[in-house]
């Protein structure tokens, strides 16, 4: 992430004008609510609830009206965090109601570009491990046919990623 980002330096987050933000896989039941419930709940840690409005969505349909996967949810919970979400479809429209819209993998973002053909908000589209401290692969993978090991590296991944995004955006809170 670069200090000279103008989708950092010149955002101011206040009340008023709190940031959304949407974090976006596939099927929006296991990576993008772990995201969702991990930064909802530092968000509340650093009393900044106000601030912020966070979301997560698919690119998929697949999987609408249903809550976080288990094995997503056992190991949130296992460290507090409490996934409440229910998966919907990514839209166009979000493109526009969202500042920050953060893809997990590089389909995802592919997937969400291919709703602004003409460009207009490409520079709120970023991938989620841009914030990773140590970002060994530049997805976040996709741990739905995998086993529990998978879910526990996307909620450590996931951790790291949302700490560092936090302390980035916390320096333009007012
Ligand atoms: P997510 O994981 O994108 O992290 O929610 C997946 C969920 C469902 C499927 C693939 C990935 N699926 O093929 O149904």
């Amino acid at each position: 992430m670069m200090p000279s980002d103008p989708l950092f330096s010149n955002v101011r987050i206040t009340r008023e004008t709190p940031m959304r933000i949407c974090f976006v896989c596939l099927g929006n039941i296991c990576r993008s609510p772990t995201a969702e419930g991990i930064f909802q709940h530092m968000v509340y840690e650093r009393g900044l609830q106000d601030r912020f409005f966070i979301d997560s969505a698919g690119t998929s349909a697949w999987h609408v009206g249903e809550p976080a996967n288990s094995k997503s949810q056992q190991i949130a919970n296992k460290h507090g965090v409490k996934l409440l979400s229910r998966a919907r479809a990514f839209d166009a429209r979000d493109l526009e109601e969202f500042d920050l819209i953060l893809a997990m993998d590089k389909q995802n973002h592919e997937d969400i570009l291919s709703l602004d053909p003409r460009g207009t908000y490409q520079h709120k589209v970023r991938m989620m491990r841009d914030f990773d401290p140590q970002p060994d692969d530049p997805s976040v993978p996709d741990p739905y046919f995998g086993g529990m090991d998978g879910f526990q590296n996307v909620f450590d991944v996931l951790q790291r990623s949302s700490a560092r995004l936090l302390d980035l955006l916390e320096q333009n809170v007012e």
